[in-house]
Parts: structure tokens; sequence; C-alpha cells
């Protein structure tokens, strides 16, 4: 391994490589500063070119029979041409113990590669439940394989407050504690007061420095959110005097039992006070304190301060909302949280941050320098872009990775799903707007259903794939038939590295409809295509000396259960799925 360069960056890619490529191959493969006329052959190298076309993070990597030559105007576009060139490699490349020797080819290529946009984000809910500083390293390690250059760090929520604020102790003493349940998150029973708390934890500053180093070296950036006024239990618990509510002080941090009343849509009526008081002085002086710090630990510029999902039935109940909204001329509780949001920015903006929220902080009038993260759709990234205000889009739609990715008859229960197939239909810029405002996009992957790494895993992949190929690819290269097969080659390499995946968009797609009031129609589909899918009602396991599926099926009388499979090249590939047939009943009524 060659490089021409003294930047420390540089090196450091040069030393990420070696130190893959000898652990794979068994053997030491240095890194030597050389020039290159010294290196042309029988060497991988590294070097630092001016070219106007690749932007900062873009890399030109050419393959011949003498050498392979990564080139960029960045160290970062090393970076990115590396992860090229260890998808080029056997899949043994991401092996975690040496196996055997490998043939170490390369195809001879010409790769000339950058990103559409800047911002390629993927997010991280460490307090729904909390992660590891080394589980958060490894989910670093995972997103740079697919050139995410951005992780957002959801730090606070009602479950659990995860980042160490000097002078507000009981924030992590006591903020960052629940206890463990499960089940289906959000029915918990209210735990009582014998049970334990003793579930969670929080990162050091220490922990967050080390954290924010890692990631710079592997060319991310790490976005702190500190979500305010809503979704602040675990603060109020800490310090109570923060909430409007009286008796706020026999509050406890959330375990995922009921706190929250959706049946009315958004938003949301809270059961118990988790907001922050914006009529309460104190609670500005706090969040001047918190963001001090926040600004002093995370480089990256921006601070993303939540807004979403505040429920405003207690602060309809409070005088001290209603004194502010009387001396602030305040006619409605949207424009008390805009009150908040814009007082909220400029002690961010004092911190020399930019400032930046969900898409809710525009209701009532956004502040005047706000960054929008659109979630609920496009609709309020759109909004803000039309008032020339920058924009990261993360729509549920396309980008929300808590979503199952199957049926739900076999995924884990979520309320709501998003496929494989739809999450690459996602497209950061729509057509009404200035692209310029589009700052990218990104994919959150929300925690309160995720209790540990290898579920993480099987969120994230392959749906996050599709996600980075929409952040980083043109618009008009993309093709989810090619996309579906790419995604095929890197599930082995997913293997050798002992990472999971999900396999489901191997599993078929289920549709049913009445056709009389005694029947339905059942109609089975496949996300990928050269799937055959077989079947049984028998209430037998069918493979591939059953019925295979071709047209819709009228299940027979008295059958319970649709058993289904599918194969590709007479070989299983998909999960076997019992799928009711009530379930199928229920369905098609719903969807009348
Ligand atoms: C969100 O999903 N509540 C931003």
């Amino acid at each position: 391994i060659h490089i021409s360069s003294n930047d420390a960056s540089v090196k450091r890619v040069g030393d990420f490589l070696s130190k893959r490529l000898s652990f794979v191959m068994g053997h030491n493969m240095p890194v030597s500063n050389i020039s290159m006329k010294q290196s042309e052959n029988n060497s991988i190298r590294l070097s630092l070119i001016k070219d106007a076309t690749i932007g900062d993070e873009g890399y030109k990597l050419n393959v011949t029979k003498n050498g392979i030559s990564i080139s960029a105007n960045k160290p970062a576009g090393l970076f990115y041409g590396m992860q090229t060139l260890f998808q080029l490699m056997p899949k043994e490349v991401e092996e975690t113990k040496f196996t055997k020797d490998i043939k170490w080819e390369v195809p001879v290529c010409n790769v000339t590669d950058y990103p559409r946009f800047g911002w390629r984000g993927l997010m991280f809910d460490v307090s729904r439940h909390f992660f590891t500083k080394d589980e958060v390293k490894e989910f670093i390690d995972q997103m740079v394989k697919y050139k995410y250059n951005l992780l957002h760090l959801h730090l606070t929520d009602d479950e659990g407050w995860r980042i160490e604020i000097k002078g507000l102790p009981r924030l992590t003493e006591v903020g960052a504690w629940n206890v463990k349940k499960v089940g289906y998150f959000g029915t918990f029973s209210p735990p009582t007061p014998y049970e334990p708390r003793t579930y969670g934890g929080f990162y050091t500053q220490d922990d967050i420095r080390e954290l924010v180093k890692y990631a710079q070296d592997r060319f991310v950036n790490i976005l702190p959110e500190i979500d305010v006024p809503g979704h602040s239990l675990a603060a109020v618990v800490s310090y109570p005097e923060l909430s409007c509510t009286p008796g706020a002080d026999k509050y406890h941090v959330r375990s995922g039992e009921e706190i929250m009343d959706w049946s009315h849509g958004q938003p949301p009526v809270a059961l118990v006070d988790n907001t922050l008081c914006p009529a309460n002085e104190k609670v500005y002086e706090f969040l001047d304190k918190v963001m001090t710090q926040v600004a002093q630990l995370f480089p990256f510029p921006y601070i993303h301060v939540g807004g979403d999902e505040c429920p405003k039935n207690f602060w309809e109940k409070s005088d001290s909302i209603k004194a502010l909204m009387q001396r602030e001329g305040l006619k409605n509780m949207d424009e008390v949280q805009s009150y908040f949001e814009k007082r909220l920015e400029k002690i961010v903006e004092s911190k020399g941050k930019k400032f930046m929220g969900w898409d809710e902080i525009l209701q009532g009038g956004l502040a005047p320098s706000a960054t929008v993260m659109s979630w609920r759709g496009m609709a309020g990234g759109i909004e803000a872009a039309k008032m020339k205000h920058d924009v990261v889009m993360s729509p549920t739609d396309y980008a929300y990775l808590d979503y199952m990715q199957g049926d739900p008859v076999i995924e884990p229960h979520v309320y709501a799903t998003l496929r494989l197939k739809k999450a690459y239909q996602f497209e950061p810029v729509p057509d009404s707007v200035d692209p310029k405002y589009i700052l990218g996009g990104q994919a959150n992957l929300w925690t309160e259903q995720v209790y540990n790494m290898r579920h993480m895993e099987y969120m994230v992949w392959p749906r996050a794939m599709a996600i980075s190929e929409a952040v980083w690819s043109p618009k008009d290269k993309r093709n989810w038939n090619d996309f579906a097969g790419r995604v095929e080659t890197q599930f082995p390499r997913f293997d050798e590295a002992e990472v999971k995946y999900a396999p489901s968009m191997y599993d078929p797609i289920f549709t049913s409809s009445r056709v009389d009031s005694n029947h339905i129609k059942i109609e089975l589909s496949t996300e990928i295509n050269g799937l055959d899918i077989y079947y049984s009602f028998d209430n037998s396991f069918p493979d591939n000396f059953y019925p295979k599926y071709t047209s819709p099926l009228i299940p027979p009388e008295d059958a319970v259960m649709l058993k289904v499979i599918t194969y590709r090249n007479g070989k299983p590939i998909g999960r076997m799925i019992s799928m009711p047939i009530k379930e199928m009943e229920k369905r098609a009524d719903e969807n009348k």
C-alpha cells in the first residue's frame, strides 16, 4: 500500500486498508509513503489529486493488471474508494476470523464516483433502548461501508436521557434508568415501585468525545438530538420544576407503559405531562446549560432540538401558559411551541450552532434560521424549502427503519410497514422545490422495539442500502431490479462479517379481497423477480412438490391456514409463512 502524502487522514485511510487486508490475507500488508513514480506496479496507491468533477467525497478507482489506484481530492474520497474496493474483492474481505487462503482478485475497472448529496444520514435512537459506546462504534463501522457520512444520535426521550451534562447530575442519575419490560412496547404494565430501575445507561462526556473522534476518523459527523419540548419525560422526572404541571415530581422515566393517547391523531393527547414548560424561565436556563455543553462536545455545525409530537393538553390547563400567551400575544398552542422554538433557536445560535428540528417546528411560525427535518412525509420539507429554509428529507413513507419490512404475520410487530422496494423509491428532491434547499436525506431507526444489536442490524439492512443509494447515486442511474441483484451480492458479505440482515424481500406479499360474502380471493406476489411460490391449505409444510402459485386462490371451505414458501432455481429461499385465513378475511374487509 503506497501513499504519497503526509496528510494524517490519508495515512489513516492507508492504515484502515492495511489493517483489513493484513487480517484477511494472513500476512502483513504495510503502508509506505513513497513518491508515485516509484510505485507504479504491484501496489495499491492512494493519492490526493485535484479534480473538479468529483467534489470533496468522490474518488477515482483504477484497477489494471499492474496495480490499483484510488485518487481523490480529499481523504474522505479515498475512504469511499476503499469501501468500493472492498466490495470488488472476494467476500472473505469481510470475514471476522482468518479462514483460508483466498485468491485475492479484483476486476480490472475504471470507476469515477461521487455522491449526489452531502447529507447522507442514519438516525440511531439510543434513548428508547440504550446502546453502549462500543455498539455505537459498531453501528458506525457498518454505515460507512455504504458511504453514509452522518450519524444522528437521538440522545433524549421519555425513556432515557443518555448524555452526561455537568451541573445537571440527575439527568443521568435518574433520567437514564427505567425498568426492563418485553412484549408490545406502549402496552407494558406500569412498573411497580418494587421493580428495579436499573435498565439503561448513558454516555459520559469522555465517551462522547471518544465517539466523535471515532466517527471523525471514519469521515462521519455526529448530529446530536436533544428532543424538546415534547418527548422530555426523562428530563422532567430528573428536574420536575421544568414542568408546567403540578405533581410532575411523582412521574417516572417511561418503561414502555402507555403515556399517550394517539386515537385523536397528531399531536397526541398526553396522559402524563412529558413536556418542558415554555412559560418557565428555568426551562431556558436549563436548555442554555445543556446546549452549551452539547455545542462543546459535538463539532458538527448543527444541533437537532426535536420538536416532534409535543402534546398540548397539559399546556391548555396551565395558568402560566395562559399568562405567557397574554403577555406575548400568542393565539394558540402551536404559537406557544413556536415561541419556545424561537427562544431555543437563539440559545443554540448563541453557542455558535445551527438550529434544526422535526417538521412540527413549522407550526405556529418557523424560527428564522431553522433547518427542517421532514418526517411526516415530504410536505413539511416542501413548505420549508419554499420558505428558503434548508431541509433534510426523512419521510416515514420511505425512510423509517423501525417499520416492518414484510408481512406482519412474520415480522416482529410494529404499527406500519416499509418494504425494501418502497424504501428504494425514496427521492429526496420533490419536483416542486429548488433542489439547493435539500441538503440530503436520511433513514431513521427508532428503537422502541429494538432491544439489541442483532435486531438493530436486521432492521437496518438491507433497507439502509436502498436509502444510501437514494442519497449517493444519480437519480437516473437507479433501477430496482439491478439494485435487488446487487443487494443479494452483499448478503454473503454480511454473513462473513457476522452482521444480520432481513431476508424479507424473499417472502411473498399477500393481498386479499372479497369475492362474495362467503369467499375471499388471495393474491400472492413477490418484491423481486424470479421466485416461485409453493403453498398449502392443509396445514402441512409446503415445498417444491406442492402446488405452485400461478393465479389468485380461493381458500377451500374450512381451511384455516395458508402456508407458503418461496423457492428459486429449485432451492428454498424465503421463510415458511403461516397466514391464517381469518387474517386474510379481516384484511379483505378492511380494504373494501
Ligand atoms: C418522529 O418520528 N417522531 C420524528
